[in-house]
């Protein structure tokens, strides 16, 4: 593939895997990546608590990049919309906890953020294909949501081909993310079940540079894509 036709291809760390206490510090370790990927966690959706809203607007203020929200709770469409309107540039949540769907993703769009929906592994994608042209960005979990550092589901690849030929039938432009396990030695094969965002939070926040561990990672998917 040549220059300049070669899909966009994105690197979103995981601050889960940093320094909790110093996460501006933490943040400007990966200024080289193409977001900042922020786990939301409500300690309902899913069995772990990680930190809201208030935080989100800190980080916000010192980012070098924008923030990717994942947001792993109950009732996304009361909470997510403050994610956007904080300045977010997407906003991820998760289709098992909303109760609309479709309005939810105008209202993300509406405050100014990208409007992405996540998968469980347990969860098809059949269901809300109809849904794509209302999103920006479908994030197909390559773990059961909740902690950093689990293994890689391979298996959660045909849902990403799947998901990738239902865009390309759609047309428009919505991105693919990976999340879980993303790692030198699972990269590979996210970029060609059709993969174009790449998560990870171990494999860069437990590198000693991390920076250089995003290049990798960017150069590893962009020789498997196609
Ligand atoms: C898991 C989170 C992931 C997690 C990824 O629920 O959504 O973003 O931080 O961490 P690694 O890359 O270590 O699996
Ligand atoms: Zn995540």
């Amino acid at each position: 593939m040549t220059e300049g036709t070669s899909p966009l291809l994105q690197i979103s760390p995981s601050i889960l895997s940093a320094d909790f206490a110093n996460l501006e510090r933490e943040l400007d370790r990966i200024g080289n990546a193409d977001w900042a990927h922020v786990d939301v966690m409500d300690a309902h959706f899913v069995p772990n608590l990680t930190l809201g809203l208030p935080v989100v607007e800190a980080l916000q203020k010192v980012s070098p990049i924008p923030l990717d929200c994942h947001l792993m709770i109950e009732d996304p469409d009361r909470w997510a919309p403050s994610y956007a309107e904080a300045g977010a540039g997407s906003v991820t949540f998760h289709v098992e906890a909303a109760q609309d769907p479709v309005r939810l993703a105008r209202a993300l769009r509406s405050a100014g953020a990208r409007a992405a929906m996540a998968l469980k592994p347990g969860t098809p994608f059949a269901p809300y294909e109809d849904l794509l042209p209302e999103l920006d960005m479908v994030l197909v979990m390559t773990v059961e949501p909740g902690f950093g550092g689990q293994s890689f589901m391979a298996d959660q690849m045909p849902k990403v081909t799947q998901v990738r030929e239902a865009v390309r039938r759609h047309g428009g432009e919505v991105w693919i993310q990976v999340d879980g396990g993303v790692s030198a030695s699972t990269i590979e094969q996210c970029a060609e079940a059709g993969a174009d965002v790449f998560v990870a939070g171990s494999a860069v926040y437990g590198a000693d540079d991390a920076a250089a561990a995003v290049d990798r990672l960017r150069e590893l998917a962009r020789s498997h894509t196609h």
